[in-house]
């Protein structure tokens, strides 16, 4: 019987034990509490052994979330990661820079009165989209109740291509989802599609600029003026919530002059990840209203802050406050200037990207990154011998993550290849990329026969 599995052995003992013969190592208790403790070394490296099985961050070309700070980051991180966000009273300064942030968001997308504006962090884009879509719903069912209208059958309208974060917002918040088709070659909302699934009970229309399927931006100014159009006809005023996810850190500093928020005056909130081209690690969102009159009060709680009083609209009450802090450093860091340097740097490489796969008979591309920095291609109809899944798993063998999903309804017969590029993803490492995609294409192209079939995926959510 090996020397670790003597209980009597004192913790010192342990520690000489070289650390793979240790008794936590033979056997790894997965489905239930170990019986006894273990050293932190003996767990740590457990643990950290287990997740190497994961895909490697930095190669993972399908997330659209952070996966490379500076170090100095890293270090501000970690002298943080004790920070409750819902501590107001005890963590002041934290609450401060989370205030500073929202004002410096509503600065940046042009909010009526960025010193008197109203938003929160979030845990990313989808509590805020939560947040946004229940502000939507409450004000519409007050001005029903203060019409003498009924309230129970919202709707609220957006492109086919919506995250699911929508789908869930519907189904959990009982509002119903009209998801207006995909048609042709544009894979997003447009204006003159938007009309015949509006009506009085509309609580509002999500524009997105950003989608994730494609990464192209829907035509928030158009949509508005559709639905100003729609306003003079009827009566009916429909508010929109732009779902700027990506975007909203994108377009500020890349298409500066695309006219998409709080400048449309019937734009009432926004919500964006700080941890997507917010440049923020996994776990911060910001939503923001437009003026105070949009977040219905009822909806706003009270905590206590020091000793005073400080309103907070959130579904969680715990959770962490570090990345707002490391929001800040990022907005102390890079400034505008610093900004557009790093999204600038990645559209290039997006564009880039797009300009070798143009060049390759074996693709088409359908969005080339001068929207989101997201490319997105199909294989064309001459290919016979393979599809999207097949690429997307001969390039996992070289450790990248690009994922194969078919487009929404209306255009599901359409698959694609989806390359995010995000900070990080240099121009360097998108040659090494196209090197081993051409290796993979070349490969693939060489078989004597046809992949074989097996049934695939039908959607993809990210
Ligand atoms: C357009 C859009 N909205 C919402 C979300 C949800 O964002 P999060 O992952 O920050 O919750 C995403 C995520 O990819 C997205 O692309």
């Amino acid at each position: 019987m090996g020397v670790w599995r003597k209980r009597e052995s004192t913790a010192e003992d342990l520690n000489l034990l070289p650390r793979f013969t240790r008794a936590g190592m033979v056997e790894v208790p997965r489905h239930r509490l170990p019986d006894h403790e273990m050293l932190p070394q003996t767990a740590y490296q457990i643990v950290l052994d287990e997740v190497m099985l994961d895909g490697n961050a930095r190669f993972n070309l399908a997330t659209f979330v952070t996966t490379w700070m500076d170090e100095e980051a890293d270090r501000l991180y970690a002298a943080t990661f004790d920070k409750n966000m819902i501590d107001k009273d005890e963590y002041p300064q934290t609450a401060e820079i989370e205030s500073r942030c929202v004002r410096m968001l509503a600065d940046l997308w042009h909010a009526p009165k960025a010193s008197e504006s109203v938003g929160t962090s979030t845990t990313g884009s989808s509590e805020g989209c939560m947040l946004a879509g229940l502000a939507l719903k409450r004000r519409w069912q007050q001005a029903r109740r203060e019409a003498g209208k009924p309230t129970d059958r919202p709707n609220i309208v957006m492109g086919a291509n919506v995250q699911v974060v929508w789908e869930k917002f519907a189904n959990y918040w009982e509002v119903e989802p009209r998801y207006v088709p995909l048609e042709g070659n544009v894979f997003h909302l447009t204006a003159d599609r938007l009309l015949d699934h509006v009506d009085e009970n509309t609580i509002g229309v999500v524009a997105v600029l950003g989608s994730t399927m494609d990464g192209s931006y829907e035509p928030v100014q158009e949509i508005c003026a559709a639905l100003d159009e729609f306003e003079t006809t009827s009566g009916i005023s429909v508010p929109v919530h732009v779902d700027a996810a990506s975007g909203g850190f994108v377009a500020p500093f890349v298409q500066p002059d695309l006219v998409w928020d709080f400048r449309l005056p019937r734009v009432v909130s926004i919500q964006a990840s700080g941890h997507k081209f917010g440049l923020v690690y996994p776990g911060v969102g910001w939503v923001l209203w437009r003026d105070t009159v949009h977040l219905p009060e009822d909806l706003v709680f009270h905590v206590n802050y020091l000793g005073g009083d400080m309103p907070t609209f959130a579904l969680n009450f715990s959770r962490p406050g570090a990345q707002v802090v490391l929001q800040y450093f990022q907005f102390l860091r890079l400034g505008r200037e610093g900004f557009r340097l790093v999204q600038q740097t990645c559209q290039d490489v997006a564009v880039h990207v797009a300009q070798d796969l143009e060049a390759m008979p074996e693709f088409d591309v359908v969005s080339d990154g001068r929207e989101l920095p997201v490319v997105t291609f199909s294989v064309s109809d001459a290919v016979t011998k393979f599809d999207v899944y097949d690429v997307s798993r001969k390039l996992r063998e070289r450790g990248w993550l690009v994922p194969a999903y078919t487009m929404p309804p209306k255009r599901d017969d359409l698959a694609v290849l989806r390359v995010v590029v995000r900070n990080g993803f240099s121009h360097d490492m998108a040659e090494l990329f196209l090197r081993d995609l051409h290796e993979a294409v070349d490969w693939l192209d060489n078989l004597a026969g046809p992949m074989p079939r097996e049934e695939q995926p039908s959607s993809f959510h990210h």
